[in-house]
């Protein structure tokens, strides 16, 4: 009888103890298990070509990819994880930015953009960032600063209305 007392309490304690860990799993679940989807899917091509480029790793990319234009003189090693560093910073997988079966080609409009995206990117670390004299050098921002694990980063105030022209023939094809 003197035991049960005890045992009582310990009882209700570790119950209410993991009740209260299942909760906050449930709430957090959703969130962290998408983004865990989205870095196992690309983790999956990642290491499929990993293995088919062994013993390639440091050669410049440009000699071994087929469509290298932005990132000349990257070694591939340095090209694949710069792929994982940009669907990490817009929250994609690979798809949202390749056909799967040909990784060399344009089709996918994010593509294009991505270059467009490169250019204005280095413009802004080079000629606005660097020359900033109130603030302490370097003074550098990448995809992750704008975009925070979003495919399009937030606007201030009102978005514009309805469809957007398209641009103009030769530039990237829109939505
Ligand atoms: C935000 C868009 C984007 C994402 C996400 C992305 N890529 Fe890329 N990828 C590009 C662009 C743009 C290039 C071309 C780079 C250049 O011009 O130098 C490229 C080039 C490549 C190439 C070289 C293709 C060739 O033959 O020239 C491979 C391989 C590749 N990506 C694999 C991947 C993998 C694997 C993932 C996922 C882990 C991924 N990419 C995610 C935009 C993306
Ligand atoms: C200074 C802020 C900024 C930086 C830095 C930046 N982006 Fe963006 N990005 C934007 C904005 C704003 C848009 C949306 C443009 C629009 O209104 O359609 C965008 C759109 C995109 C899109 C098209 C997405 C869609 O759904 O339409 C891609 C792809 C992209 N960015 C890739 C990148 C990559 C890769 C980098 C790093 C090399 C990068 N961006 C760096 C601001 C930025």
């Amino acid at each position: 009888m003197k035991l049960l007392l005890p045992v009582l309490f310990l009882f209700i304690g570790v119950s209410s103890f993991m009740s209260m860990s299942e909760q906050t799993t449930l709430q957090t679940a959703p969130k962290t298990l998408a983004k865990d989807t989205l870095m196992l899917d690309r983790e999956k091509y990642l290491s499929f070509l990993k293995d088919s480029l062994k013993g390639k790793e440091s050669m410049v990319a440009d000699s071994v990819f087929k469509n290298i234009k932005s990132l000349k003189g990257k070694s591939v090693e340095q090209v694949l994880s710069i792929m994982n560093n940009w669907g990490h910073a817009l929250g994609v997988t690979c798809k949202f930015c390749h056909e799967t079966t040909n990784w060399a080609s344009e089709k996918s409009r994010n593509h294009l953009r991505t270059r467009e995206m490169i250019v204005m990117n280095d413009r802004l670390n080079r000629d606005l960032l660097s020359q900033m004299k109130g603030f302490r050098q370097p003074v550098t921002m990448g995809c992750i600063s704008c975009h925070n694990e979003m495919k399009e980063p937030p606007h201030d105030g009102p978005r514009p209305q309805g469809p957007r022209p398209r641009p103009e023939a030769g530039g990237a094809p829109r939505n």
